[in-house]
């Protein structure tokens, strides 16, 4: 039975990773920081089969202590300050957390299990302000937000440590992935709730911001898979997941509107106070290296990921939740 580690466990994606991972037949210990109130939605359904470990990824003393008792053959560092908006509010926590929170595990794990193989959730936010288009793994970062600032140390933290300890560290660069569970504050989880509360009758209108931004968004189902993937291989390596297609804010909000029969004009109102002080424009990934070196592509379209999560608010509010 292999045994992993995963930080962030309560977030969007450390519930995925931890569902695969158990049907893999994993040993799964999450990292989880103490929180006054409850924070496991996500992993409620799984939780009796995870072995929680309390710690925070700016404390050492606590991942050292993570990694002695797990003893992992994988460590995921999915946990970070993960949303840009707030990056500016927070830019010295973000710093702390998503940038030198990685050296932290990093070095737990060389301290401890020098043998753990690693990944670290890059972002392409790291593009930030594109260099080229489509974005692949070579090309070279811009980042527009502390938090993409933040997470181009992390990235760079991780093939430093590859290459000067010889760890089998990779980094995920990750195009935006969605689900059901995507924290209420990120772009598409607003509008699927917002669309169900509208639809409902418990809310009438939508203030958004910028709705001319592009992403390459896809189903975080589909990205974990390739978290594990790369671990599996001969030779560490760093890659890129995408869909290789990009839509507009304003696509998104259509969809959703649409699939339940209303017209979004009617209810969304643009509000400068969510226009950011730096924009990412747009992003558009080649996963061709995932695709060719770990058999990774992706199975959900962009409309079956609007009307999934619009489809799971409605129900979810329908029953009073
Ligand atoms: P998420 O839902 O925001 O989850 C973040 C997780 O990190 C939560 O479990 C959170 O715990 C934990 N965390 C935050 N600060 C921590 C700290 N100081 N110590 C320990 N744990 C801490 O994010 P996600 O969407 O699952 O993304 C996972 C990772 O991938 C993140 O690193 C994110 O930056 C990166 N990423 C995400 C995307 C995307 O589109 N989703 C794309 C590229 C990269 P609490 O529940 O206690 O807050
Ligand atoms: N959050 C939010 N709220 N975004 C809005 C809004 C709004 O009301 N209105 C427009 N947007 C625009 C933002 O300006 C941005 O261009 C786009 O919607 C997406 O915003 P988010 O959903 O907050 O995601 P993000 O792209 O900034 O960051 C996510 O993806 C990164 C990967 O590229 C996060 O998951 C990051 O952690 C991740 O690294």
């Amino acid at each position: 039975m292999k045994t992993a580690l995963i930080t962030g466990i309560t977030g969007q994606d450390g519930s995925y990773l931890a569902e695969f991972l158990l049907d893999k037949g994993y040993k799964v210990y999450g990292l989880r920081r103490r929180t006054a109130t409850e924070n496991d939605s996500n992993i409620k359904h799984i939780k009796h089969e995870i072995e929680f470990i309390s710690g925070d990824l700016s404390d050492l003393s606590s991942l050292i202590e993570a990694v002695k008792i797990a003893q992992p053959d994988e460590v995921y560092n999915l946990a970070a300050q993960s949303f840009v908006a707030d990056s500016w509010m927070q830019p010295i926590f973000t710093g702390q957390v998503t940038a030198l929170g990685v050296t932290n595990m990093l070095e737990a794990v060389r301290q401890v299990k020098l043998d753990s193989r690693f990944y670290q959730a890059s972002s392409s936010e790291m593009f930030g302000k594109v260099v080229e288009t489509p974005q692949n793994e070579t090309t070279p970062f811009y980042p527009r937000s502390p938090y993409g600032v933040a997470k181009v140390y992390g990235h760079w933290i991780t093939v430093n440590y590859r290459e000067s300890f010889d760890m089998y560290a990779c980094s995920g660069i990750l195009f935006n992935h969605e689900s059901p569970r995507r924290g209420f504050e990120f772009v598409t989880r607003k509008i699927t709730d917002g669309v169900a509360k509208i639809k409902l009758g418990l809310q009438n209108e939508l203030r958004l911001g910028n709705l001319e931004a592009k992403r390459d968004w896809g189903f975080a189902g589909d990205y974990v898979k390739a978290m594990w993937l790369m671990l599996q291989q001969e030779v560490p390596d760093d890659y890129v997941i995408a869909t290789g297609e990009t839509h507009t804010v304003k696509d998104f909000i259509e969809i959703a509107f649409q699939y339940v029969g209303l017209d979004w004009r009617n209810h969304v109102v643009q509000d400068p106070k969510f226009i950011r002080p730096a924009e990412v424009d747009l992003l558009l990934g080649d996963s061709s290296k995932a695709k060719d070196k770990l058999g990774w592509q992706p199975t959900v379209s962009f409309e079956q990921l609007v009307q999934m999560m619009v489809e799971h608010d409605l129900q979810r509010l329908g029953n009073g939740l």
